[in-house]
């Protein structure tokens, strides 16, 4: 009878609590964390880099803040969403693993009145994105592009193409860029397709729809994978006849993937030269840099990505309209954007934009000169 008593109480303290909590979480200022940040996976060092560019910008902020990565999975992606949800956020930002399989994660955190702001990655076919900040991701991939036609040995210079995940929107627009550069480099000889029957079917046309981009990513994606990137690069030259290789030029997505497709290539003794782009400016690939075992990287800032994502939020939160520069399309909607520019990065510049900007330390590197 008494026990009975007990746990009844007990139940009615945890109803109170739980009533409290839900009041506070939601939409006020009475939430545990203000702005929920999802990123998609600590396996890259890119995301990583953002996770401290994050905490760097947040120390000193009145703004209570979670970050939480989804590991590549889009399950994982939408529980983090909920648990921020259920820590009361008002504003998500979140960087998509997979922009289409997001839409679900994010129409929940809309329905409970919470803005969402797409980082990095635009979440697609859906209305449930306020704002968009990001990189010039058209223009990365037309400086890769533009690298390896600055950098061709003559005519009939074996190209070799690879692409990013075909779940990332960014994967169609870098590519799209590169397209557009290259393109003409191919119809007047200086390139022949050496790795892509896809690219090959399609090499007189210009514009390229979002269909044929896909068709093209699907042949030569590497998932952003730097172990899928170096099995491709492995198949692809043992497929290759002695005409497809000598001096070549490769466009690698971004740095992970550049740095093991560049190992590939320089452990084969009939590639006597090649050109191989990158993105992201990752520690390790400028080390690669400096040591003449990658050609050029794309620096993005990551602090002015975070700067704008913030400032964003806090707007937002502040109950002003936030400042963007554009739009993009996601297939439902035109997201209201915010764009910033990339920075080519090869030897003759990696110390001026890198090390004495302040954005890693000369300690980081060997043979800085
Ligand atoms: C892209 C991103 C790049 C790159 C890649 C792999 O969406 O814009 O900077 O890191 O994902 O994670």
């Amino acid at each position: 009878m008494k026990k009975g008593f007990k746990s009844i109480s007990l139940l009615l303290v945890v109803m109170v609590f739980a009533t409290i909590l839900a009041a506070c979480g939601k939409n006020g200022s009475g939430g545990e964390v203000s702005v929920g940040i999802v990123l998609p996976t600590k396996d890259e060092p890119r995301w990583v880099q953002d996770e401290q560019r994050f905490k760097d910008a947040l120390s000193g902020t009145k703004y209570t803040t979670e970050i939480l990565f989804s590991q590549g999975s889009s399950a994982k992606e939408k529980e983090n969403v909920e648990t921020l949800i259920n820590k009361g956020i008002d504003v998500l930002i979140i960087c998509p693993q997979d922009g289409a399989a997001a839409a679900a994660a994010v129409e929940a955190a809309k329905e409970e009145g919470i803005k969402v702001i797409s980082y990095d990655r635009l979440i697609t076919n859906t209305e449930a994105v306020d704002y968009y900040v990001t990189f010039d991701s058209l223009a990365v991939g037309a400086a890769q592009a533009q690298y390896l036609v600055d950098n061709a040995k003559g005519a009939g210079e074996p190209l070799y193409l690879y692409a990013g995940a075909a779940s990332d929107n960014n994967a169609f627009l870098f590519f799209e860029g590169a397209w557009k550069v290259l393109q003409p480099k191919i119809a007047d000889g200086t390139f022949v397709i050496a790795n892509s029957s896809e690219a090959e079917a399609l090499k007189d046309k210009a514009e390229l729809s979002r269909d044929e981009l896909g068709k093209i990513i699907g042949q030569v994606t590497t998932n952003w994978d730097a172990n899928e990137a170096k099995n491709k690069a492995q198949t692809h030259l043992t497929a290759a006849s002695a005409d497809l290789k000598g001096d070549v030029a490769i466009l690698a997505p971004n740095d992970g993937t550049a740095r093991s497709i560049a190992d590939v290539f320089a452990s084969d003794s009939a590639v006597s030269s090649f050109a191989v782009t990158g993105q992201d400016a990752e520690k390790a690939s400028i080390q690669y840099i400096i040591d003449s075992k990658q050609s050029m990287t794309v620096f993005k800032d990551v602090r002015t990505l975070v700067t704008d994502a913030m400032g964003m939020a806090v707007s937002i939160l502040d109950g002003k309209s936030p400042e963007t520069t554009g739009s993009y399309n996601n297939g439902t909607i035109d997201v209201p954007a915010k764009q910033t520019n990339v920075i080519v990065v090869d030897q003759a510049n990696v110390k001026k934009e890198l090390v004495d900007s302040a954005y890693y330390k000369a300690e980081d590197f060997q043979n800085l000169k």
